[in-house]
């Protein structure tokens, strides 16, 4: 890790939406790791608490189904009791599945990933830039995905929740842009990650569908998966001291997925 973003980051409190698996755990290790006191939120208690567990450090669990945004409220209403303040926000939690063409897709698969992909991220958000901009120097990144840029044939919703969200990041940033005299600027940015080991990438998942997991090396110029660890690093750096002047971005992490298939 590079000195600055150590001391950039160390005892500023962040909360990791989606941070109980797969890549928001990897991410919430690194902050906890830098000396951050970091929150977690998930549904899953069981899951979250053995997460929070691993993390070490105080952390603190909160349970919450962003699709709800009472249950949102309330987990920021915890989170505003539990944390004197919030310098840091990563909002990772996202689903997938309902694969299908339009014309065959179920009303619950799109309205799950839009209520989840979009929609929950706003309520976070909201509450989230809140909290930050009362102190200096806060930021917020979304976990995006390459698909939120590419017209994917039967993943609709999935696009559909990602491009939305990628939207919704750059006005947050613009919003929030300069120092109002009621609050401080917060940066907003968002990573855009190609296939990543782990997470919703099982092991037994890649295996179910061979064909499915060789397209999408096939796809990437740099013909391998992520590994957690180097879109964590990307995060890292645009919630850091090195990216002070990077608002509004959606940085690509997707080892060349949407640049070109050539
Ligand atoms: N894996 C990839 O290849 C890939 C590629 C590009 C982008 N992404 C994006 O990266 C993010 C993380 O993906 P992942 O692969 O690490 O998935 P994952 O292991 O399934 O983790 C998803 C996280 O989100 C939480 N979550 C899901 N629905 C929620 C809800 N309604 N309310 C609160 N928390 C909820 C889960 O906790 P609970 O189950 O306890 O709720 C979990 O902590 C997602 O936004 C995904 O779209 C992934």
């Amino acid at each position: 890790m590079h000195e600055e973003t150590r001391v950039g980051l160390a005892e500023k409190s962040s909360v990791v939406v989606g941070g109980t698996s797969g890549l928001g755990l990897v991410i919430a290790r690194r902050l906890a790791e830098l000396g951050s006191p970091v929150a977690i939120i998930g549904r899953d208690r069981k899951k979250g608490e053995a997460a929070a567990a691993v993390l070490g450090n105080d952390a603190l669990f909160i349970e919450s189904d962003i699709g709800d945004h009472r249950c949102v409220d309330a987990a920021f209403d915890e989170l505003a009791r539990r944390f004197q303040s919030l310098h840091f926000a990563v909002n990772c939690a996202g689903v997938t599945g309902g694969h299908a063409p339009i014309r065959r897709m179920d009303t619950n698969d799109w309205d799950r990933l839009m209520k989840v992909n979009c929609s929950g991220v706003f309520y976070c958000l909201r509450r989230e830039i809140e909290m930050i901009r009362r102190t200096p120097g806060g930021a917020i990144v979304n976990v995006s995905s390459c698909a939120g840029a590419l017209a994917i044939p039967n993943q609709a919703a999935y696009v559909s929740s990602k491009a939305a969200l990628n939207l919704l990041t750059q006005v947050a940033a613009i919003e929030n842009a300069v120092d109002h005299d009621d609050g401080f600027s917060v940066r907003v940015n968002a990573v855009a990650p190609g296939p990543i080991l782990g997470g919703m990438n099982t092991p037994e998942r890649l295996a179910a569908d061979p064909d499915n997991t060789r397209r999408k090396i096939d796809v990437t110029a740099m013909k391998r998966f992520a590994r957690p660890e180097e879109v964590a690093a990307s995060v890292l750096y645009l919630l850091g001291p090195g990216a002070t002047y990077v608002t509004g971005a959606i940085l690509d992490v997707d080892g060349g997925y949407r640049a070109g298939k050539f």
